[in-house]
């Protein structure tokens, strides 16, 4: 049917700008290349997805650094926003667990073998991340040692202050009691729950008509660990799906290994406080 296109569309011509040169199409579109020959139809499914994980890991770590530096400035509500979006995308990637659940084991099986030994354990923008969000599980880096550019990300999220951090530093300016040997602590290392912590929370939560925006701070903040929570969970649920109890590619146990992952939390106090929410003994009565 004829009508829809208006006098006013551009045909590019010459250098001018165009969808495909600003966002490099052809580039991108060569970059998925199968390894199973003769190729096995789902293989492209499987990099596509995983290559567009990537993309978005990238653009998570690049909201991470404006909601710190909002926190830094003073203004949770710049960073407040940020983490509606980091949530928002996180969201996204849990729920696109489902695509690939449209491959059946026996797809998967047509071309498993050819990824031996590549896992997404080897991702490093996903470790990268969970390093800039505290957990910094030294551990880790021995695996990253034939890919230096994988290994440097890793080791320059180990050398940043983590975002609770970031976020203890502005609490402390905001006039909450943060003990002075956590705004000094060692922040190339792995953030270690605290009690302190917890209850400096629970009094915010315990109060939280007086303290609005740093409740509604700690709620965001506890949605944006529960998706990745929940992510490791549809990952995890996937995984036992396609592999069952099989070894991963990467080398690890498989699903033993991510269940061992899912008691993760880059936020643990924001967890632990619920356990005393209300009760006598968060006001030192019982
Ligand atoms: C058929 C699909 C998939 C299977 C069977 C699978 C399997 C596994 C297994 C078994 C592991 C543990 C390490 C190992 O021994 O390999 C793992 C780790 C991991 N996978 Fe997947 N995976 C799949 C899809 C994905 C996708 C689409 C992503 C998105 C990026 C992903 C990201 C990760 C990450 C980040 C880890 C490390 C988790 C951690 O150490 O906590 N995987 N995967």
């Amino acid at each position: 049917m004829a009508g829809h296109l208006e006098d006013g569309i551009i045909a590019p011509e010459g250098a001018m700008v165009t969808y495909g040169s600003y966002l490099k199409v052809k580039e991108l579109l060569d970059l998925q290349k199968p390894l199973s020959s003769p190729s096995e139809h789902d293989e492209m499914l499987f990099i596509i997805i995983h290559q567009s994980y990537e993309l978005w890991f990238k653009q998570i770590l690049h909201e991470l650094d404006l909601a710190e530096k909002d926190l830094d400035s003073n203004n949770p509500f710049g960073a407040l926003k940020t983490l509606k979006r980091i949530t928002t995308i996180q969201n996204i990637l849990t729920h696109q667990v489902s695509i690939l659940e449209t491959m059946t084991p026996n797809d998967f099986n047509l071309f498993r073998s050819r990824l031996n030994p590549a896992s997404g354990f080897q991702s490093h923008q996903f470790r990268a991340l969970e390093f800039r969000m505290g957990l910094k599980d030294q551990a880790y880096l021995k695996f990253y040692k034939t890919a230096p550019e994988s290994l440097k990300a890793i080791e320059s999220a180990m050398a940043k202050p983590s975002f609770t951090d970031h976020l203890m530093g502005y609490l402390a300016r905001r006039g909450y009691k943060v003990p002075q040997e956590i705004l000094s602590r060692d922040v190339t290392k792995e953030w270690v729950p605290s009690l302190d912590i917890e209850s400096l929370y629970l009094s915010v939560y315990e109060n939280h008509a007086k303290h609005q925006d740093t409740y509604i701070m700690l709620e965001a903040l506890c949605d944006l660990d529960q998706q990745f929570s929940l992510w490791r969970y549809r990952h995890v649920a996937m995984v036992e799906r396609m592999i069952g109890s099989r070894v991963g590619t990467g080398g690890s146990s498989g699903v033993k290994y991510l269940s061992s992952t899912l008691s993760k939390r880059f936020f643990p106090e924001l967890w632990s406080l619920r356990g005393r929410l209300g009760s006598a003994a968060a006001y030192g009565q019982s």
